[in-house]
């Protein structure tokens, strides 16, 4: 990929940043906390090219950013808690996770196959500024490859990121610099992750104070990268095959016979944009083929680049189940 474009925060920067961004690019974007790596939230292959960029070995959920409280209410079922959050703290570094909506048109990578979303409005007026010239969701991890440091400049992101993505929106500094403070309801409200918005001020405004499931054991009941079985098809499902057996529905990759495929020109980015959305065809499919199939057969996935995010995705739906 050429050199990173560094787009001025002026009305041509910004008309620019959301071009990229309809266009299925990549553009990195501050936010109060910090700079976001932002794709179009409905476009699979965008989402997908997050995870390329970054490195990012599983496909965990990703936020999905608006602009105000009605676009939120488009992609999650809304309840009176999340409303009194949301009106306390938006636009600022809060993060509701909520069930999601019917028809919301979000890409499956951008929830990791969950049905619930994270989403919220961020604060910084270059966040807000591009939110509203794009006009839709932008799903945003922080921008930065996997296991390093959050940034928080747009030195920061070129050098982390300069090589592999297409532009940064210059917008000046994160005011909250770390990330957002996430809030789940399983059904009452639950710290997810501490962040930008102190519980304390949560609570106040709850009347009530938060249970903490930040705890690592408590995680892996919200965080499906924590679960050895998520998302696992109706049927059994195996793994590096060559060909289905009798009975087997197959998951194809590159050119081979199959039911489904997850790119026939074996293509990584495309397949992981289609994983989630195939994994579902495959089991709607098991419930209308006579005689019922017996299970799923998975073409071998190559390990690098966003493979091995596919590949833990697939270990994880072939996991023995709970
Ligand atoms: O401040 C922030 O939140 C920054 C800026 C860019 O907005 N973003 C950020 O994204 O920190 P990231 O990808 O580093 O963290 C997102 C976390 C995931 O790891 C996951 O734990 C949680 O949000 N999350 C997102 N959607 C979720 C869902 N549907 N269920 C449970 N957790 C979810
Ligand atoms: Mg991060």
């Amino acid at each position: 990929m050429n050199a990173i474009k560094v787009l001025n925060f002026d009305t041509a920067g910004v008309a620019k940043a959301a071009a990229i961004l309809t266009a299925g690019g990549r553009v990195a974007f501050p936010t109060e906390t910090v700079f976001g790596l932002g794709a179009d939230a409905r476009q699979g292959p965008a989402v997908a090219s997050i995870f390329e960029a970054k490195s990012r070995p599983a496909f965990n959920p990703l936020i999905v950013h608006v602009a105000d409280i009605e676009a939120a209410q488009g992609y999650a079922e809304w309840t009176p808690e999340a409303d009194r959050l949301a009106r306390a703290f938006w636009p600022g570094p809060l993060t509701l996770v909520l069930p999601l909506r019917a028809g919301h048109g979000l890409s499956d990578l951008v929830t990791a196959g969950l049905p619930s979303v994270g989403i919220r409005v961020p604060a910084h007026p270059a966040a807000q500024a591009l939110l509203r010239a794009f006009g839709g969701p932008i799903a945003a991890p922080s921008a930065n490859p996997s296991g390093k440091i959050s940034p928080t400049t747009t030195a920061h992101v070129i050098a982390g990121l300069g090589d592999r993505i297409e532009a940064v929106l210059d917008g000046g500094a994160c005011e909250v610099g770390l990330e957002s403070t996430i809030i789940g309801f399983a059904p009452t409200p639950v710290l997810l992750r501490a962040g930008g918005v102190p519980r304390e001020d949560i609570d106040a405004v709850l009347g009530a104070p938060l249970t903490d499931h930040t705890a690592p054991e408590a995680k892996g009941i919200t965080a499906p990268g924590q679960m050895a079985s998520h998302y696992a098809p109706t049927l059994p499902v195996r793994l590096n095959a060559s060909s289905a057996k009798p009975g087997e529905l197959m998951l194809g990759f590159g050119t081979m016979a199959c039911d489904i495929n997850l790119s026939d020109t074996g293509e990584l980015r495309e397949a992981a944009a289609n994983l989630f959305r195939h994994l579902h065809a495959l089991d709607a499919l098991s419930k209308t083929t006579s005689p019922a199939p017996t299970g799923i057969a998975v073409a071998p996935i190559p390990a690098e680049g966003l493979g091995a995010a596919i590949n833990d995705r697939l270990r994880r739906a072939a996991a023995p189940r709970p």
